[in-house]
């Protein structure tokens, strides 16, 4: 079932009117948030200016970290950027889905979405409903993910309304998100594969769909092709986010958390230490940091089993939530 909860209607639950509402207010230069398979997204037409400049308000987003242009179907990239050949594989296995593909752009795509670079970025996404919105808009919709910049990203409508209610004119709410983690970004620079944001598609699965090697960029690789979002502090809730490699490490932190202040596991196995503990799945992760936060909890400790690690998307999370406050540079 999809609603859309507007500003002036509650809640609206006709299917093909919530459809209709949220392409209308895009049509008039609104923000909507908009469900994906992924994450939410906070969605503005691609050719509104304004409403492009008003994302980045609205989230206190850095102006140097660029959009990703969702389109509804495939002809829409040629008509964005350009193309080539290794990259239109990568569209043929994993479009539509959780691939976002990193292109020369062509002269039609804003500074704003770009944030000044000839690259865009570029999704079709699979959920369907998705796909109706951006065709109600009448056009390809920026929107990055649909949550407070450097918090956790939004997995349901209530994780969107707790950040922007009141600021944005509507949010489609079509449930929790499938995937509950954000699309890989990936660049194709000559015969370099670049992974600049793990994500739902697995590197093994870029690799057999192009064979050869799949990289993933990283600060420490000279040459490095990176994204300028991974700079910036991402995924952290209020709560300090500890990982623990072993059953010894969690049992240490819980010994010595001080006086008055509360815990709570997230792991992939029942543990052996007596502490608060739900399950550790990539869907529910910004669901579970959200709910930390609400309860107030001073510590997520975060059970890294060897099976976690060799989860390039979930630990790319985790370590960023883990994170001090770095400023971005
Ligand atoms: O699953 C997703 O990708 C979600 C849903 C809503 O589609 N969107 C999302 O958007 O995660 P956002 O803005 O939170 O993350 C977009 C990432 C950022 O790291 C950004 O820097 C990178 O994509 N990006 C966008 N345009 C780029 C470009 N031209 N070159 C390199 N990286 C780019
Ligand atoms: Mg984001």
């Amino acid at each position: 079932m999809v609603r859309v909860v507007t500003q002036h209607l509650d809640a609206c639950e006709d299917h093909d009117l919530a459809i209709r509402t949220a392409g209308q207010l895009l049509r008039d230069g609104e923000l909507v948030a908009i469900p994906t398979e992924t994450v939410y997204g906070l969605a503005a037409c691609i050719s509104n200016e304004e409403a492009l400049g008003r994302i980045f308000v609205v989230k206190g987003r850095p102006s140097d970290n660029p959009l990703i242009v969702h389109i509804a179907q495939l002809g829409q990239v040629d008509e964005l950027a350009t193309v080539d050949a290794t990259s239109r594989r990568l569209i043929d296995v994993f479009w539509p889905g959780a691939l976002t593909l990193v292109l020369p752009k062509r002269e039609n795509v804003g500074d704003r979405i770009t944030a000044g670079l000839d690259t865009v970025a570029i999704r079709l996404p699979s959920l369907a409903i998705t796909r109706e919105i951006i065709r109600a808009a009448g056009e390809p919709l920026a929107a990055p993910s649909a949550n407070t910049s450097g918090k956790p990203s939004a997995t349901t409508a209530q994780h969107v309304l707790s950040d922007f209610g009141g600021r944005i004119a509507a949010v489609v709410d079509a449930g929790p998100c499938v995937q509950g983690i954000e699309s890989t970004v990936v660049r194709v620079v000559g015969e370099r594969v670049i992974v600049l944001r793990p994500g739902s598609v697995t590197r093994a699965q870029l690799v057999s769909a192009i064979g050869g090697v799949v990289e993933l960029s990283g600060p420490e690789d000279a040459d490095s092709v990176t994204s300028p979002g991974t700079r910036h502090r991402h995924y952290a809730p209020q709560a300090t986010v500890v990982l623990c490699n072993t059953v010894e490490d969690i049992g240490k932190q819980v010994a010595t958390l001080p006086a008055g202040f509360t815990a709570v596991l997230l792991a992939v196995e029942r543990p052996a230490v007596d502490v608060e503990w739900r399950w550790l799945t990539s869907s529910t992760l910004y669901a579970e940091l959200r709910r930390a936060d609400d309860l107030h909890v001073n510590k997520i400790l975060v059970h890294c089993t060897a099976a976690v690690q060799l989860d390039e998307a979930l630990m790319n999370r985790l370590r960023k939530a883990s994170e001090p406050f770095i400023e971005s540079v």
